[in-house]
């Protein structure tokens, strides 16, 4: 086996080896940066969802109950603004969504689905458990949700959640006497559920996955080529000049001029010695040839 494949051979394993080993490295890091950047889009959701809640019970409710027209307006609900927004933000980012989601709704729209009941159920049975993160398949999206437990601690809430008598009667007149009560003070109703879909950031893993695959590859198609002619040109070439001579003088032919040495590595002082070895083989060669025409002439 020659040279040029025993080192070609050897740069095609350590290309394997970086390539599984850096293919593998990059790509769980680049999931992991993908994960990173959804949780952090869902929590600014979740995050915008509070503010709005907060926005409404500070800022709308109390100008709306100034109006004194008798009539129940969802607007004061930080539930109904905070789920409305997200519901036009959907418009645009129909995987994107938020819900406040319940067993027994006010309005039915906020009923929880099984896999959210699921997640309420948890809150219910583990009453330390302030989040909840984990994926799941929305129409086909791998998405991420985060979910927050909705507790009832605020005895205010139950002005309208505990029975339908105590509720205010405007908005019984929207709602109706069906769903919404018989919540009670520290209980889990329901959960704030932020979901996100993974597409983008999965995409965004992929590209630089694949780029990263495709930088390796051409970096190793560079150093093989440049691998390869500086072996032939520095090691191959002169070493099969230097064969080719010895093999001309162990025929006895010793006409060919000198090898040329340029530089100073280990090939130019081994092309030196083999000159000074020939130059000596010549010597001894002449010095026999004057003895073998001496004694021929004795003779
Ligand atoms: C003035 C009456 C009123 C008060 C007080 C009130 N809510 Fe509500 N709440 C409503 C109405 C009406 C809805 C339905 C809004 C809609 O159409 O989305 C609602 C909806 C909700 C929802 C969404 C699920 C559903 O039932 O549709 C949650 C969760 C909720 N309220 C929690 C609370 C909490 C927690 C408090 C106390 C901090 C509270 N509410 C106080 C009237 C009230």
């Amino acid at each position: 086996m020659s040279i040029t494949t025993k080192i070609n051979f050897m740069l095609i394993a350590i290309f394997s080896i970086a390539l599984v080993f850096g293919g593998l490295n990059s790509y769980f890091l680049t999931e992991d940066n993908a994960r990173q950047q959804v949780t952090d889009q869902a929590e600014l959701i979740m995050q915008e969802a509070l503010a709005v809640r907060s926005y409404t019970v500070n800022e709308v409710r109390p100008l709306l109950n100034q109006l004194g027209d008798g009539k129940f307006h969802p607007q004061t609900v930080p539930a109904y603004s905070a789920t409305q927004i997200a519901n036009l933000v959907r418009k645009t980012r129909p995987n994107y969504s938020y819900k406040e989601a319940v067993f027994n709704p006010t309005n039915p729209r906020n009923k929880a689905t099984s896999a959210e009941e699921k997640i309420i159920n948890q809150f219910i049975a583990d009453r330390g458990l302030k989040k909840l993160v984990g994926t799941q398949d929305v129409n086909g999206v791998k998405s991420l949700y985060i979910s927050y437990p909705i507790r009832i601690t605020n005895p205010k809430c139950l002005a309208c959640h505990s029975t339908p008598q105590n509720a205010p009667k405007a908005m019984r007149a929207i709602y109706g006497d069906k769903g919404g009560f018989g919540w009670k003070i520290n209980e889990v109703v329901g959960t704030q559920m932020v979901v996100v879909p993974f597409t983008l950031p999965a995409e965004l893993a992929r590209k630089t996955f694949f780029s990263y695959l495709i930088s390796l590859g051409i970096l190793f198609c560079a150093l093989f080529l440049v691998i390869n002619i500086t072996i032939r040109r520095m090691v191959l070439i002169p070493v099969a000049r230097i064969t080719r001579m010895a093999d001309e003088a162990s025929k006895g032919n010793l006409r060919d001029p000198e090898i040329k040495v340029s530089g100073k590595d280990e090939i130019a002082e081994m092309s030196n010695a083999f000159n000074r070895m020939r130059r000596s083989i010549i010597k001894i060669v002449q010095l026999l040839r004057k003895m073998q025409a001496q004694a021929k002439a004795k003779a």
